[in-house]
């Protein structure tokens, strides 16, 4: 039994009221509106959002309570039978304004997690995040990464290089979004009490003035960072198609899997034939949510501003002023998080069939994203193909495997390219891919990890724990990569060394089974004999 107290990590990150309190100064009323946006609200300091609840989790019996405890928000785990306790920790931060849900994050030595419970609006209690439902232990620590972050958070940073959640610094700046999120860099205009230009999405090209929202708003059936960017550079007033290639299964048109408002929108009648002068912002004041009292009339306003045909605000549906109660209804999707819930096609006679129409073809097909390569449709491939798609494996090989020669340079690329060719038994090949990332990248995580695990499987166990530990150093928390690690510290005759690697992961995995259990199997650790 193993009880965690956490380090406490005071939150420094900074609500968007604080952070934007300048802009109050000279924009005192939008400043005032803004702050009770969800937007906003996106997130913020878990104890200022806290939903105090104790949940029983019966498939595993973990009993988890969130409780306020002088001003500090913390999470308990104990096992339900026994009311042992697994561990404890302090939330520093809650993610989602709550119209779906809450979910909190927690640190762990610099290491920032999801916790495994959620609230939803929808049943007004916790239960367990998405997939986790039918576990029947403890689950492995959620680790919470900046891609992740980038849409609830504003200023969010990398990670530690070769890392996948550890943050040295804050992990972002601050919560909710940000008016530098839409507008920028602020410096100078702030500096030069307003005479210096900032900017204004209204007074942008229409593709960067709509990347602004798109950057935020739109997932695609799969998204990849185009070769050497991060979205996390992405700035207001660029593109984000340099950054994100976006891609639909091609079968899949707007059904209620997650489509977003954008590719809604860029259906509907309206906006094709209005084109470049219809936005997000022909409906939406980014500032400003109307009351629920107030919401009818906000968008009928918005819809008369163009359909200003003599006689017809007066003829058309006298009998209801609510335009969008017709035209944009809500889809049911309410509760799934990242699908729109209201039709933003606005269809002439909204016609929900079509929202579960079943969608065949599974081509993908770039979106939004002009300049989308041949590289980016194979990592859209390989991404999926990670998340469970077998189907997508002969596409995303073929498809990498005539790219070689243009992801030579290309770290991501190459991890996927090294990745499929073990997975076809050609050992060669991927250590190739492998040791050429680490050239470009001696902390990568992917090339490190995988290579280190191709290695033992060859015996060749003391490069092998070079490689490993290395990934492990910036990776404790990561369960799987710890057990690869114990295992070649294992046959290599180090049993201590494998003890210590299970420890250490077991601080960040309070009691989970797999650790544990190899953590007594592996008694008797012999060095190879030499053949
Ligand atoms: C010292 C006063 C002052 C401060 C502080 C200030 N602004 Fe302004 N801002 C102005 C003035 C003056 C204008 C000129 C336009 C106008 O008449 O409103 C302006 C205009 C703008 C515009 C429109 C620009 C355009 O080209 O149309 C934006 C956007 C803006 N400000 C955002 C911000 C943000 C965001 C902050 C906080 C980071 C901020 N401002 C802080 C004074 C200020
Ligand atoms: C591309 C931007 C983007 C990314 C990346 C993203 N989200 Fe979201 N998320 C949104 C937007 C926009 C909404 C609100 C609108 C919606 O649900 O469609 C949302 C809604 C949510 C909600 C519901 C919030 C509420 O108020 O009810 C939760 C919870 C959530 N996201 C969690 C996550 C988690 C966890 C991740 C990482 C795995 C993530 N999001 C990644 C953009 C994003
Ligand atoms: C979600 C994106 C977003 C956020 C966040 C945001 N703005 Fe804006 N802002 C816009 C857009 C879009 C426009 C242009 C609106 C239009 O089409 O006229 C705008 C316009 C403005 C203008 C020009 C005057 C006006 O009312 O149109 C000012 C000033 C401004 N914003 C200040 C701020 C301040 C201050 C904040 C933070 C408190 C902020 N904005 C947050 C998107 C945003
Ligand atoms: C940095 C990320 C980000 C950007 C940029 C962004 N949004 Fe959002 N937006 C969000 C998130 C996250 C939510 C959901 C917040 C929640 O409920 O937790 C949201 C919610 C909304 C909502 C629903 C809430 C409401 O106010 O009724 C609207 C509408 C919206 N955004 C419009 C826009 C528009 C228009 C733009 C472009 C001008 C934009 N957003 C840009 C992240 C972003
Ligand atoms: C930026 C301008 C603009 C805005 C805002 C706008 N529309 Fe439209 N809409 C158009 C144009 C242009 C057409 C096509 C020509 C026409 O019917 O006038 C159109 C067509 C339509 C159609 C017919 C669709 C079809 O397939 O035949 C409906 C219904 C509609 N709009 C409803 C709305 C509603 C409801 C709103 C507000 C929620 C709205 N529109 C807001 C420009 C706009
Ligand atoms: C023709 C008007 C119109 C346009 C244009 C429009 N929206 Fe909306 N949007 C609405 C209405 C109406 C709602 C429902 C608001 C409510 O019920 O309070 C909504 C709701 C939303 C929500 C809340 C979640 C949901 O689906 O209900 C988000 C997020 C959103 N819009 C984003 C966007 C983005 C991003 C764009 C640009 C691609 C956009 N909208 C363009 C009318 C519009
Ligand atoms: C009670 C439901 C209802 C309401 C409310 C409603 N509409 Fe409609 N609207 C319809 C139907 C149904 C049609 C299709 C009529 C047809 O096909 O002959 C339609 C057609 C339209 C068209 C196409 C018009 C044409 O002549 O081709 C537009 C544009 C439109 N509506 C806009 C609006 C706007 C703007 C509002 C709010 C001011 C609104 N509607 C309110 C049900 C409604």
């Amino acid at each position: 039994m193993l009880l965690v107290l956490a380090a406490e990590l005071r939150p420094q990150a900074t609500p968007v009221r604080q952070a934007d309190a300048t802009c109050a100064r000279c924009h005192a009323s939008l400043f005032r509106s803004y702050l009770d946006t969800p937007m906003a609200n996106a997130s913020g300091l878990a104890a200022e959002n806290l939903k105090t609840a104790t949940f029983v989790h019966n498939p595993s019996g973990v009993t988890y309570s969130v409780s306020n405890g002088n001003g500090k928000a913390v999470l308990e785990a104990r096992d339900s039978s026994t009311s042992m306790p697994i561990g404890k920790w302090t939330l520093s931060y809650f993610l989602g304004s709550g119209h779906l849900g809450i979910t909190y994050l927690y640190s762990v030595d610099h290491y920032l997690f999801e916790s495994p419970v959620a609230w939803y609006a929808a049943s007004r209690s916790y239960d367990m995040k998405p997939g986790l439902g039918e576990m029947r232990e403890r689950p492995p620590a959620l680790p919470m990464e900046s891609g992740c972050l980038r849409c609830h958070m504003s200023e969010v940073q990398a990670s530690d290089r070769g890392t996948i959640n550890r943050f040295q610094a804050e992990a972002f700046l601050h919560t909710g979004i940000t008016c530098e999120m839409c507008h920028g860099d602020s410096s100078e205009h702030v500096r030069s009490a307003g005479k210096a230009a900032i900017v204004n999405p209204a007074r942008l090209e229409a593709a960067s003035r709509d990347s602004i929202c798109i950057s935020c708003h739109l997932e695609g059936d799969v998204s990849v960072e185009r070769a050497g960017r991060s979205a996390l550079d992405y700035r207001p007033g660029e593109l984000i198609s340099s950054y994100l290639a976006y891609y639909v299964r091609g079968g899949a048109s707007l059904t209620a899997r997650g489509v977003s408002e954008v590719e809604q929108l860029s259906q509907s009648t309206c906006k094709r034939v209005s084109g470049d002068r219809m936005s997000c912002t022909s409906c939406h004041n980014p500032h400003f949510t109307p009351a629920p009292t107030q919401r009818a009339a906000f968008f009928r306003a918005r819809c008369l501003a163009c359909h200003s045909q003599a006689g017809f605000a007066i003829s058309h549906h006298p009998e209801n002023p609510d335009c969008t109660s017709c035209h944009m209804p809500r889809t049911g999707a309410e509760n799934i998080p990242h699908v729109a819930w209201t039709d933003h096609r606005i269809l002439r006679q909204p016609d929900k069939r079509a929202f579960a129409a079943a969608t065949s073809g599974d081509e993908l097909v770039p979106i939004f994203s002009p300049g989308a390569t041949t590289r980016d449709l194979a990592m859209a491939y390989y991404k999926l193909l990670l998340e469970g798609e077998r189907s997508y494996e002969p596409r995303a090989w073929e498809l990498l495997h005539r790219q070689q020669d243009a992801i030579a340079n290309d770290a991501a690329g190459l991890d996927a390219l090294g990745n499929l060719s073990a997975e076809r038994g050609d050992n060669q090949a991927a250590e190739q891919a492998f040791r050429r990332v680490l050239t470009l990248d001696p902390s990568d995580l992917t090339a490190l990890s995988n290579l280190g695990t191709l290695l033992a499987k060859q015996g060749r166990l003391n490069d092998s724990m070079d490689l490993l530990r290395k990934a492990f150093g910036g990776n404790r928390d990561v369960s799987g990569l710890a057990m690869n690690l114990a295992r070649v510290e294992c046959m290599a005759g180090q049993s201590e060394a494998a003890h210590e690697t299970l420890r250490d992961a077991l601080v960040y995995n309070p009691d989970l089974k797999n650790l544990r259990q190899l953590n007594e199997q592996l008694t008797s650790c012999n060095a190879p004999k030499s053949r």
